[in-house]
Formats: C-alpha cells, sequence, structure tokens
C-alpha cells in the first residue's frame, strides 16, 4: 500500500528496534500508556500480537510506514478488527520528527479508502483521549465525525482521562458522497 509520499508494509520479526524507539518517546506516548513500552513487551507481545492478526484478519493489521523517498520509518498506521460488524477501527503512531508534516492525514485517508474499496466495510471508527487534540485532527481532516464521548475508568489514569474518551467515525455512505471534512 501506498500514498503520495509513504509505502506502507507489513511488520516483520525482525523489526523489533524500530518498535522500541518509536515507543521509547514519552511525547509520543503520552496519550496512550504516558510510559515507554520495554523491549520485553514488545518482544514477547506487541510484535506477536502484531503477526499474529496478519494471520488472523487478512487485509488488517499494523504496517509500518516508509518515506518512499529515502525509505525512513516514520511510524505505523493500523486497521483493526472491532466487535461490530463489517466495522474496523483505524489507528497511527509516528515518531516525533514525523509529526507536523501531513503523514498522519495522509496514511489514515489511504487506509479509509482502502477498507471501503478492497475489505468492503460498512464503518470505519477511531478513538483516543478527548485531549488528544492532534489525533483529533487527524480524525476531522481524514473525514471522520465526532459520535460519541464516554468516560473509562482506569486504576491509574493519565492526566486528562477526566474529559473522557472521544469516537470518530465514516459509513460507507458518507465516504461514497465524498462528504469530507
Ligand atoms: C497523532 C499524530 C499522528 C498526529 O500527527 P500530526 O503531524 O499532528 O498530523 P498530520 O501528519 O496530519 O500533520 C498535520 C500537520 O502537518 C502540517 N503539514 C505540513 N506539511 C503538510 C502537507 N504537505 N500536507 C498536509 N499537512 C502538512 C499541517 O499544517 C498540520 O500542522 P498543524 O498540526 O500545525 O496544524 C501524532 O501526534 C502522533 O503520532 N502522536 C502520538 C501517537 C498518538 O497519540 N496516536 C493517536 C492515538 S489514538
Amino acid at each position: 500500500m501506498e500514498t503520495e509520499r509513504l509505502r506502507l508494509r507489513r511488520f516483520g520479526a525482525d523489526d523489533v528496534e524500530l518498535l522500541v524507539e518509536l515507543d521509547s518517546d514519552l511525547e509520543v506516548m503520552r496519550f496512550l500508556t504516558g510510559e515507554a513500552t520495554p523491549r520485553e513487551v514488545i518482544v514477547r507481545e506487541v510484535l506477536p500480537g502484531m503477526l499474529r492478526v496478519y494471520g488472523e484478519h487478512p487485509g488488517l493489521g499494523t504496517f509500518a510506514a516508509e518515506e518512499k523517498d529515502g525509505g525512513a520509518f516514520v511510524g505505523w498506521f493500523g486497521l483493526q478488527p472491532t466487535a461490530r460488524p463489517a466495522t474496523v477501527d483505524v489507528g497511527y503512531r509516528l515518531n516525533r520528527g514525523a509529526w507536523g508534516k501531513g503523514y498522519a492525514t495522509e496514511g489514515t485517508r489511504m487506509l479509509i479508502d482502502y477498507a471501503f474499496t478492497e475489505l468492503k466495510v460498512d464503518r470505519v471508527v477511531a478513538d483516543t483521549m478527548a485531549v488528544n487534540h492532534r489525533s483529533r485532527a487527524v480524525m476531522r481532516r481524514s473525514g471522520l465525525r465526532f459520535t460519541r464521548l464516554w468516560h473509562e475508568h482506569f486504576d491509574d489514569p493519565l492526566p486528562g482521562t477526566e474529559f473522557g474518551e472521544v469516537e470518530y467515525a465514516i459509513d460507507r455512505r458518507t465516504w461514497e458522497a465524498g462528504d469530507r471534512a
């Protein structure tokens, strides 16, 4: 899969270091876990989990994104299965050096198009903490619309948890109408 500036590929067993480095930036992890992901967790859980999704859900998964110009790893984009029928969840996590270039929106729009055209889904959703304004802006620019806000209980909540979680979504009819932000 590719966009104007990015190439997306599946992760492989030898991509541990890319993920360790990405998840070691506390600014990247601020609205996710608030801490770096330990290397052993990447090795034992994160990467095997990604590889498992490729096998269990053809077409879905977490994809490494690289700049077409030079091949630098910029982060990942993901399409994950959800409990709801014909609905997939889109997500992204980019190296801080790749922020502010429009890459997240570019990759997300491509994955939404891919989900409707190739995977034949009826709905694409995305969620994040309400205070993750950069992520919400990506959702809006990608054509997703705000659908709901809810509160979750965490034993060790991240700062901003009190403002809740938000979901954005786009359904097939809206996507076909090209009604994007
Ligand atoms: C969420 C995240 C991907 C957003 O990244 P981002 O760089 O803000 O988003 P985009 O790639 O769409 O870039 C948009 C910015 O690039 C600018 N830009 C520069 N060149 C551009 C171009 N050629 N095309 C489009 N936008 C461009 C835009 O003006 C915009 O700038 P602004 O933020 O000052 O308004 C990033 O902050 C991240 O990885 N965060 C950590 C992980 C995370 O929180 N993930 C979401 C959890 S659900």
